[in-house]
């Protein structure tokens, strides 16, 4: 039996009956996942009420487990630097309308799940492509064991066209096996906007959703699922008219700003060469309203969005669509581009060194993806490291959020690294703690080469630097102190 698995009633505490609430199941408890299970479990009706009890699922595996147990204890099993987050996780487990397992079992008591698995974008041959067999395996274990009339929602970013093509009939075989009609579970595509910083949570429950159903009544119940745990008076949510159509709102908002980054890159060299400020340049362009939000140059684009979802374009194009012509060039460009961005730091940190890279020291000041997350997934730090290893220096790493760098297997100074025999500083990731950073103290006597990749300085650091004699570099940034 499931409830001795989960064991949803021992749980209940403090007078709550989270048994009697409607269950929804969360299926992956990643980066998503385990934030989407926190805050639907933190959603309250008028009286101020837990409408749901939640399940996350997860996988059998070390990991899986590892993240289940972190649900049991009420910590995090992602690496995360929201308080609200931790907060609300910590409450919804006391309350007893959060657990987790490993057991698929779990689904049969579903009203509602929410789908948020991992779909990597892989080179097959060179040409990108995903593999679905976990994937469609997943859904048919939803399909074999969720009552009928219950909802299933896709958040996993999917190549355009998956729900349709790939979710709905892998359910519908599934509900055949039991003698059940393909529209007895609901199929709705909803994506998450969510950034695993200091503002987690919110991320997930006040920012605008788009959804839409396989069928207008699974729309329906959608909305009306969002509708309780998200703050829809502020963020109205986004209908729009099929599955397809709102996989392609993901896989294009991302490659947009993948593409936008990508495409300042080559002004940042420019600028560089000819000795102008870009963000002086950028600032001024922001000011006309249409262009507000241009992207600046900077140290590199990671995170496990951006640096595959442009590809998803061209896949679900191939291999959903029967359009093999139509290549998203604009897309897989970004991305290249994207890729190669760190090591443009890496060559102007080789150029400004009187030896070269080999021997040398590095410190290198980021390694989460972005400012102020502890995410290291796909950071372009990672490409930075590797390569200047591979050119024979040595790398330096410190990060105000991380510990230990999973993906290098290395930990992290937490306090900025004591500067002797250290060749050059790269700022790579702007993080608040550099722009708090009394440079001139913690140079002491030491005056190594400063790269500044990603505008983290600010002009009263840089001229501190410069005033002690550091030579001072920026991407982006063509003045030199
Ligand atoms: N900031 C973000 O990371 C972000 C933002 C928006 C959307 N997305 C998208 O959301 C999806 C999930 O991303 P993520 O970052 O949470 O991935 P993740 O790798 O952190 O987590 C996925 C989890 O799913 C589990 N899993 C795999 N197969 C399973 C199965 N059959 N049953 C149960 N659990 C299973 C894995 O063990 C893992 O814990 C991806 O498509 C991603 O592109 C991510």
């Amino acid at each position: 039996m499931i409830e001795s698995v989960v064991d949803l009633g021992h749980v209940a505490r403090n007078g709550a009956s989270p048994t009697k609430l409607p269950v929804v199941c969360v299926q992956g408890l990643g980066f998503v996942g385990s934030a989407m299970a926190i805050a639907v479990a933190d959603a309250r009706d008028a009286r101020g009420e837990p409408c749901f009890s939640v399940v996350g699922v997860d996988l059998p595996t070390p990991d899986g487990r590892a993240k289940v147990d972190a649900i049991a204890a009420g910590r995090l099993p992602v690496a995360a630097n929201d308080g609200a987050l931790r907060a609300a996780l910590a409450a919804a487990v006391e309350r007893g309308n959060l657990v987790a397992t490993t057991d698929a079992a779990a689904y049969a008591l579903a009203s509602v799940t929410i789908v948020d698995l991992p779909l990597d974008v892989v080179l097959d041959d060179g040409r990108p492509t995903v593999r679905l067999e976990g994937f469609r395996a997943a859904i048919r274990t939803l399909g074999s064991a969720m009552p009928p009339g219950s909802l299933v929602i896709v958040e996993t970013t999917v190549p355009p066209g998956t729900t349709e093509k790939v979710v709905a009939p892998e359910l519908a075989h599934a509900l055949a096996e039991r003698g059940l009609p393909a529209d007895a579970i609901g199929i709705a595509y909803s994506y998450e906007r969510v950034m695993p910083g200091a503002s987690y949570l919110e991320s997930i429950v006040a920012i605008p959703r788009s959804f839409a159903g396989h069928t207008p009544a699974a729309a329906d119940a959608c909305e009306a699922f969002l509708s309780q745990v998200i703050d829809v008076q502020a963020h109205p949510l986004s209908r729009l008219p099929s599955t397809t159509a709102c996989e392609l709102a993901k896989v294009l908002e991302n490659s947009y700003r993948a593409t936008t980054i990508a495409f300042m890159e080559e002004w940042g060299r420019f600028a560089e060469a000819v000795g102008i400020d870009l963000f002086d340049v950028i600032a001024a362009i922001r000011r006309r309203p249409s262009h507000s939000n241009m992207r600046r140059p900077g140290f590199g684009v990671g995170g496990y969005c951006l640096t595959k979802d442009p590809l998803l374009g061209a896949v679900a194009a191939r291999e959903l669509h029967e359009l093999p012509d139509l290549e998203f060039p604009f897309s897989s460009l970004a991305v290249s581009v994207n890729r190669a961005m760190p090591l443009v730091s890496l060559r102007k940190v080789e150029a400004l060194l009187p030896h070269g890279l080999a021997g040398a020291t590095i410190a290198l000041m980021g390694v989460s993806y972005r400012e102020d997350v502890a995410d290291t997934r796909q950071s372009p730090s990672q490409a930075f490291v590797t390569e200047a290893r591979a050119c024979g220096a040595t790398v330096v790493c410190h990060d105000p959020l991380v510990r230990h760098w999973v993906e290098l297997a290395i930990d992290v100074h937490g306090e900025p690294p004591p500067l002797a025999g250290v060749d050059a500083v790269v700022f790579a990731i702007p993080h608040k703690a550099y722009r708090e950073l009394d440079v001139e103290r913690w140079l002491g006597d030491e005056r190594p080469v400063v790269l500044d990749s990603s505008d983290v300085l600010s002009p009263g650091q840089r001229a501190a630097l410069a005033r002690l004699g550091c030579t001072v570099a920026s991407i982006g940034r063509g003045e030199r102190g």
